[in-house]
């Protein structure tokens, strides 16, 4: 979970008697400014000598020295950052993470003063102070440090701070989502968790198995009939915006867990498949991120929540389904089940919001991690202009997206014996085939995004700005596309 974070006008008295850790900022000229001068003077030139030394002049910008046990101190270290007042935004951005990287559980104190990018300072320590500790019983380091960032003029920076904020609960709420494991995470308590977004102002409909039969999604019903866990659809509004104004549809993959059915897969490494509602994950997150900023804007978030187990009542490949379009399906592979409970939901979305554009977002194809490893997500889009917004949008929050075809010459790959459509497409371009069968379940007329998020949200190594784990990737490019084009 995220710790708050506390603001404060900058206050040089009493430095010498901080505990956990002190941050400081020296440009790379080197010169001290009045704050980094008192930290000096405290501990006796130590900062000065510091900065003078070739280790400082050699450090990358946004990276830190650090000064242990400094004389003249309570304070455990100070943190040296290298980082001029008028860093840009992602560099800003870095140091805070390093920052927060560094903290390890202990109180922070950062003395930010004149730095022009405060907010972004911030946004990087909070979305890299996070831990999911939920099931540990014992912890190596205590977690009960404060976070204080001391800035000059505070009010100025107050507004800003609040909305990096919002988007970073929004990115911890999705990491924790993604994270938790699958008895914990049932489909009802997906569904739970997102009704308490009520409380946001946010509009949360759940819609049962009797009501996706009497709407017609029995493909997505399909995935679902295996398991246990009542399959649900999950329609969250934010009506920030002007009424009447067309919303914009975030729809996600929401399947709790992934077995593959009755092609089930193999035992290695089945347990990452407790993430593969990682796309209902990022909705939830961003649907956060834009009511707690309060978004002028209208964004309706639908996921599609199932379990994908093989059973005696499971699907068998083979099966064909009738969707809520029309069109039938034939199930030639159960373990392709993320674009099922999609094509239902983004009908369904078309159908009652006519959004004035679409962007669905899956952990679905083991294939894109093949094409783009744990970098970029992959995007696959029938509009240029919303294309290009969101690859902006993602660029700037340094989320990586890199756009892939789609085309008339990958879509006969999906040629059934028997039905409309197959659900798979054979082993070549597995994410573009993928990618294919859900643009047949999108309207000529509605400008959308496929973002298959396999390879980005969740990874084994740290990322820019997050531990290893749950990323929370998206719900910052989705939060800045909505800022830069639909407010
Ligand atoms: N959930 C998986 C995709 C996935 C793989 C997500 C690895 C995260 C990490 C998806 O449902 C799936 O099983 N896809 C199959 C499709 C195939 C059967 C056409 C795949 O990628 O192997
Ligand atoms: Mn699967
Ligand atoms: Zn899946």
């Amino acid at each position: 979970m995220a710790k708050s974070i506390e603001l404060q006008e900058i206050e040089l008295d009493h430095l010498d008697q901080v505990t956990g850790r002190i941050a400081i900022f020296v440009g790379s000229d080197g010169a001290l400014d009045k704050v980094a001068r008192r930290v000096n003077r405290l501990c006796k030139g130590a900062v000065d000598r510091a900065v003078q030394s070739e280790a400082f002049e050699k450090l990358s910008v946004a990276d830190a020295l650090v000064l242990a046990y400094p004389v003249g101190l309570a304070a455990e270290a100070v943190d040296i950052v290298k980082l001029d007042r008028r860093a840009d935004a992602l560099t800003a951005r870095k140091a805070g993470v390093g920052l927060a990287k560094r903290r390890n559980g202990q109180n922070l104190l950062v003395l930010a003063g004149l730095l022009k990018q405060v907010a972004e300072l911030t946004n990087g320590i909070a979305l890299r102070d996070y831990r999911f500790d939920t099931y540990r019983t014992q912890l190596d380091t205590p977690q009960d440090g404060q976070i204080t960032v001391m800035i000059n003029r505070v009010d100025d920076h107050r507004d800003q701070i609040n909305d990096v904020l919002a988007v970073c609960t929004g990115v911890h709420f999705t990491r924790d989502l993604i994270s938790e494991p699958s008895n914990v995470l049932t489909t009802t308590e997906f569904a739970d968790r997102l009704v308490a977004l009520g409380e946001l102002g946010i509009q949360v409909e759940v819609l049962e198995e009797d009501d996706l039969a009497k709407l017609g999604m029995n493909v997505l019903l399909s995935v679902g009939q295996g398991s246990a866990s009542p399959s649900k659809v999950v329609v969250m509004q934010w009506n920030g915006g002007k009424s009447g104004d067309a919303p914009l549809a975030l729809v996600g993959k929401g399947v709790v867990f992934d077995t593959g059915g009755i092609s089930l897969k193999p035992a290695l490494g089945m347990e990452e498949m407790t993430m593969d509602m990682g796309g209902a994950g990022v909705v939830a997150g961003a649907m956060m991120a834009l009511a707690k900023r309060k978004a002028p804007a209208n964004v309706v978030g639908l996921v599609g929540l199932v379990e994908n187990m093989p059973s005696g009542t499971a699907t068998r490949p083979g099966d064909v389904v009738t969707s809520m379009k029309g069109d039938t399906v034939e199930i030639t592979n159960t373990d392709a089940e993320g674009r099922l409970v999609l094509c239902d939901v983004m009908w369904y979305a078309q159908d009652r919001f006519a959004p004035k554009a679409m962007i669905d977002l899956a952990t679905l194809t083991g294939a894109i991690i093949i094409a783009l490893g744990h970098e970029n997500a992959g995007v696959f889009s029938n509009d240029d202009g919303l294309c290009d917004a969101f690859l902006s949008a993602a660029r700037a929050e340094n989320e990586g997206a890199w756009r892939m075809p789609l085309g008339t010459g990958y879509d006969k790959l999906l040629k059934s014996r028997v039905a409309d459509m197959n659900n798979v497409g054979g082993r070549p371009a597995g994410s573009i085939t993928a990618a294919q069968f859900l643009k047949r379940f999108v309207k000529d007329d509605t400008p959308w995004i496929h973002l298959d998020i396999a390879g980005v949200a969740s990874v084994k190594s740290e990322t820019a700005h997050a531990p290893s784990g749950a990323t929370g990737w998206g719900v910052m490019a989705l939060n800045r596309l909505v800022r830069d084009t639909f407010e």
